[in-house]
């Protein structure tokens, strides 16, 4: 074998010392752990594709209005619990331009993020029935949404959509849901981490089901408009970012600002609950929190205990992003497309030198390229893929972290691999190939 990109002594030195017996399983900020001590003592740069961080700015209309906003003096007053005015009006005008759904104003609640507004929801969802008392998660997803059902101690369970997309869908949905103890669907889209992104066909599914069996669906819209496949960035014009709200009214949409703004350092989301959900009563609502409607309860209860709202300013910064998106001044998916073109470009670095794209197509369409792919290498298992990807200064999670069944495959995030790097890339993964010689 030739030597290797990243010494290989120190790697050795450093994994051996961490005690992780399988970095498939490890954490991202344990993996972010080593590669930081590797890089440290190497004095040699990764290609970090481990942590899905934003990599650009944050809008300046965002900034600037935050700026004015503080200066005005909204720092010293508490914000509302549901939300300033203006985000609220922008937000509703916002789902309506770029999704076509009408949500009114007053159901759109701010959230210090997506994480909050998860955390809130999914205590919400948690607490609608007695005998319904598990969350089903399509998965892949966000790990750490299971962690929060940990902290919470509220049940949930999950399957990889792998072997269920399209049509097949609905059994798979059916055999679960039908037990009798669902009482949410929760998924990403695009998804976190595999890019899949749900066709109209299976987010019809998903919408019938809801309906058929009263369950609420999550639809977390983290990476709003990004299936850079169709140009979703002309406000009030088709084609609209893909929802299950097209087909159900049982649905709580969460819109993070971090990822598809840029906006991650402010820590604000919004919560968009439909208007027949928001008034829906429940007994057991009433009976655990003393308000029955789901929505009085989501902000009156839930979001007044975990922060009494949310950072004031950042609120005035995300409805001047959302105004200047609503009127065609701020073409937010342009500012994002780098990561698609990104992820393009290190895609066609893997697969010439060997490597596989785990989930590789929307049914009949190949996937999108935006901020995750998947890769995996013949023969190799996630963790001594990682492993031996460390040696060669190349770094990203395993898949079974995020609940794929998919133990070969590795989540690679494209934001912080600077297009510079490329080359890099390219000798490394060559090398990588070189040394691994496939059958
Ligand atoms: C699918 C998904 N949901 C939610 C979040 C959290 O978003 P926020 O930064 O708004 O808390 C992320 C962030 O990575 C994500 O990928």
């Amino acid at each position: 074998m030739s030597k290797t990109p990243i010494d290989f002594d120190t790697v050795s030195t450093i994994l051996n010392q961490s005690n992780i017996q399988d970095l498939g399983t490890a954490t991202i900020r344990e993996i972010v752990g080593i590669v930081n001590k590797i890089e440290e003592a190497t004095g040699t740069q990764f290609i970090r594709m481990e942590m899905g961080v934003p990599g650009l700015k944050p809008p300046q209309v965002g900034v600037q209005a935050e700026i004015e906003a503080l200066k005005r003096g909204v720092g010293s007053d508490y914000p509302m619990l549901d939300g300033i005015k203006p985000l609220k009006d922008e937000t509703s005008k916002f789902i309506k331009n770029f999704m076509n759904i009408e949500i009114s104003p007053v159901n759109c609640i701010p959230t210090v993020g997506s994480m909050q507004g998860g955390y809130a929801a999914f205590m919400l969802v948690s607490n609608l029935h007695k005998e319904r008392d598990t969350a089903l998660f399509i998965d892949p997803g966000f790990s750490v949404q299971k962690t929060q059902f940990k902290v919470m101690g509220h049940k949930y369970t999950n399957f990889d959509v792998y072997n269920y997309r399209g049509s097949k869908l609905r059994n798979k949905l059916e055999a679960l849901v039908s037990k009798g103890n669902i009482n949410s669907i929760i998924y990403s889209n695009p998804n976190n981490p595999s890019w899949i992104c749900f066709t109209e066909e299976e987010l019809k599914i998903i919408g019938d089901i809801a309906n058929k069996y009263d369950i609420i669906v999550l639809e977390d819209l983290a990476y709003f408009g990004m299936d850079f496949r169709r140009d979703l960035s002309k406000p009030g014009q088709p084609p609209y970012q893909a929802t299950v709200a097209s087909y159900t009214n049982n649905y709580m949409l969460m819109i993070s600002s971090s990822k598809a703004f840029s906006y991650a350092g402010q820590r604000l989301g919004m919560v968009c609950i439909s208007d027949s959900l928001y008034c829906r009563e429940y007994s057991q609502l009433k009976e655990r929190f003393g308000v029955a409607q789901l929505g009085y309860t989501f902000v009156q209860r839930l979001i007044y205990t975990l922060s009494s709202g949310v950072c004031h300013t950042a609120q005035y910064g995300l409805a001047a992003i959302f105004k200047a998106a609503n009127e065609g001044t701020f073409d937010f998916v342009n500012e994002v497309r780098t990561y698609g073109e990104r992820a393009s470009i290190m895609k066609r670095i893997f697969t010439e030198n060997g490597f596989k794209l785990v989930y590789d197509k929307d049914i009949d369409q190949e996937l999108a390229d935006g901020f995750y792919f998947t890769i995996s290498y013949p023969g190799m298992q996630s963790g001594e893929l990682i492993k031996h990807l460390m040696y060669y200064g190349i770094s990203a999670i395993g898949l079974i972290t995020c609940g794929s069944e998919r133990t070969e495959g590795l989540r690679a995030c494209v934001s912080h691999v600077n297009p510079l790097q490329f080359p890099e890339l390219e000798a490394r993964a060559k090398q990588f190939h070189h040394d691994f010689p496939l059958a």
